[in-house]
């Protein structure tokens, strides 16, 4: 029964469309018509620019932090990680915006930093090093979600092991579209870095 509460409340938060929020908002546009439609922080920067597309990165980071964290805070007798992947789901497939959301990137590594912040720091430094010698955001984000499957059988860890091959694999198969465009080299490449 714990499972079930603390994974709808998982799911509800995930589900926050903060990039339609942010570019509704502040800027009345809806990011679905621009860019690759991608409810994201990376089309989010693309089409609204970085002060907006640091707040989305943020914020999606944050709904999956707090999704691990509430059951932590609680004492439940859940496996935080379970819980936050139904953050990642509602992300995803949200709930307040007819289901097509992000591609899982930001909400992951918010669910890591939740139960392991020198894990997330590690995501971090990989995607960004990753961004700096390919240009491509959506290959950067493929080679983080392998990256932190090898930190955590490195640190064996098999909670983490089994829930980072998991969002590894989610991650690739939310890209699959790009990795289409990076075999025919239309996949746009960041400008600013
Ligand atoms: O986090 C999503 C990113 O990896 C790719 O987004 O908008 O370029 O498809 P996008």
């Amino acid at each position: 029964m714990e499972y079930l509460l603390y994974a709808v409340i998982a799911y509800i938060l995930g589900s926050i469309p903060s990039a339609l929020i942010v570019g509704k908002v502040g800027y009345n546009i809806d990011i679905r018509e621009h860019g690759s439609g991608n409810l994201g922080a990376t089309n989010t920067f693309r089409t609204l620019g970085v002060k907006a597309g640091i707040i989305v990165t943020l914020a999606d980071i944050l709904k999956g932090t707090t999704a691990t964290l509430i059951p932590i805070l609680f004492g439940a007798e859940v496996y935080p990680l379970i819980i936050g992947l139904f953050a990642v789901l509602g992300h995803t497939y949200p709930l307040f915006a007819k289901f097509k959301g992000g591609k899982a990137v930001a909400t992951s590594g918010g669910i890591i930093l939740g139960v392991n912040p020198i894990l997330f720091f590690v995501m971090i430094a990989t995607f960004l090093l990753s961004l700096y010698l390919t240009k491509y955001v959506s290959l950067s984000s493929m080679i983080t979600g392998v990256i932190t499957v090898i930190a955590s059988i490195i640190i064996k860890d098999t909670g983490l092991i089994i829930v980072s091959i998991a969002l590894a694999l989610f991650v690739f198969y939310r890209h699959t579209e790009n990795i289409k465009r990076i075999i025919n080299k239309t996949e746009p490449k960041i400008k600013w870095m």
